[in-house]
C-alpha cells in the first residue's frame, strides 16, 4: 500500500489524477495539499474541496501559501482557456464549499505527515513545485523521511509548452523546482517527454463515464472543456499529465527511466528549462556535479498507462 499525499492544482487533469488515487486500492491517499497554477491558491483549494465533497474523499485538505517559492517572482497567469475560469471546465463549481480545511499550511502539513509516517510517504506532485520547496526549506531532514517523490513537471528531450523550453509546474516557480529537483531524495520525473504520448481520445473519456459510476460522469462534465481544447489545438484527444504521475506510483514497470542530476534554469529566456546531466555521459565540473542522481522518465507504454486509467476510473 502506498502512503500518497497528493499535491496539486485542480485543474481538470488534476482532477481525473485525483479519482485516480482515491479509487486505486493499492493507494491510501492521506492529504490533499493546493498549490497555484492552473488557478489562483484559493480557486484550486475550493475545487479539491469541492472534489473531496464530490467524491467523499477522507484525506484532509491543506491549503498552500499562494506565493512563489522566493516572493519576487510573480505568477505568470492562469490558462483559463484550458481548464476554464474556475478551473474545472467551468460547470458552475459553488462559490464556497462547506468543508473545513486542514487548518496547517500545505508545507507544514507535509512536514508534519511525513514526520509521522517515517520512510512511508510518497509525494506526488503535479502542480508548482511550492508547496514542496518550502518543506524542504522549513525542514530539510524531512529529506531522509520521505519514501518516494514523482513530480509531474518538465520537458527534456523535447519542447516545452509554455515556452519552445520550459513546462509549466516548472515554469510557474523555477526556483522551487531547482529545489525540488535537487534534495538528497528519491525523485521521478513525469514530464512532457511522456505525458504527451498518453492521449486519451473522447470515446475513451465516454467508455469510463459509462463503467465508473457518478464519480465517473462528474469527472467527464469536468473534462468536456479540457477536451475540447485539445482536440482543437493539440491532437485527437486530452493528454492526461497528471494520471501518468499517479500510475508510475502503482505501475513503474510501464515507464523507462534515465538516471542523473536535474537543475533548472531559473531566468533568462529558457526559464523553467530541465536538464540532466546523464550519469553515464563525462563532461567538465558542472553545476550537475555533486547532487543526487535522479530519474527522469523517457519512455512510457501509453496504451498500458491509458488502460489502467480508465480501469481504475
Ligand atoms: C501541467 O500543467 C497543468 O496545466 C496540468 O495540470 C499539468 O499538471 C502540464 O504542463
Ligand atoms: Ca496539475
Amino acid at each position: 500500500m502506498h502512503k500518497v499525499i497528493f499535491d496539486t492544482d485542480p485543474g481538470v487533469d488534476d482532477a481525473m489524477a485525483l479519482l485516480f488515487l482515491h479509487r486505486h486500492p493499492d493507494i491510501d491517499l492521506i492529504g490533499i495539499t493546493s498549490v497555484f497554477g492552473n488557478a489562483s491558491v484559493e480557486t484550486t483549494t475550493r475545487n479539491a474541496l469541492f472534489l473531496k465533497q464530490a467524491w467523499n474523499i477522507a484525506a484532509p485538505v491543506a491549503k498552500g501559501l499562494g506565493e512563489t517559492f522566493n516572493h519576487g517572482r510573480p505568477h505568470v497567469g492562469w490558462p483559463t482557456g484550458i481548464h476554464g475560469e474556475d478551473g474545472l471546465g467551468n460547470i458552475d463549481v459553488p462559490e464556497t464549499i462547506d468543508l473545513p480545511l486542514d487548518p496547517r499550511p500545505a508545507h507544514r502539513f507535509i512536514i508534519d505527515t511525513v514526520r509521522t509516517n517515517p520512510g512511508e510517504v510518497t509525494l506526488v506532485a503535479v502542480g508548482r513545485m511550492t508547496n514542496l520547496a518550502l518543506a524542504l526549506r522549513d525542514d530539510p531532514e524531512i529529506a531522509g523521511l520521505v519514501k518516494d517523490v514523482v513530480i509531474m513537471g518538465g520537458a527534456f528531450d523535447v519542447p516545452g509548452n509554455i515556452t519552445p523550453a520550459a513546462e509549466a509546474n516548472i515554469h510557474g516557480d523555477p526556483e522551487a523546482a531547482d529545489v525540488v529537483m535537487t534534495a538528497p531524495w528519491p525523485v521521478t520525473v513525469i514530464g512532457l517527454d511522456v505525458t504527451t504520448r498518453t492521449v486519451m481520445t473522447r470515446a475513451m473519456l465516454v467508455d469510463i463515464a459509462e463503467r465508473g459510476g457518478a464519480p465517473a460522469r462528474l469527472l467527464s462534465d469536468i473534462s468536456q472543456f479540457y477536451i475540447t481544447f485539445y482536440e482543437q489545438h493539440v491532437d485527437d484527444g486530452m493528454i492526461v499529465h497528471d494520471s501518468c504521475a499517479c500510475a508510475y506510483v502503482v505501475a513503474p514497470d510501464l515507464f523507462r527511466t534515465r538516471s542523473g542530476s536535474v537543475r533548472v534554469i531559473c531566468g533568462g529566456i529558457a526559464d523553467g528549462q530541465t536538464i540532466q546531466k546523464p550519469d553515464a555521459r563525462l563532461f567538465p565540473p558542472s553545476p550537475w556535479d555533486g547532487l543526487p542522481s535522479q530519474k527522469v522518465c523517457t519512455g512510457i507504454d501509453a496504451e498500458g498507462v491509458l488502460k489502467l486509467i480508465a480501469d481504475t476510473l
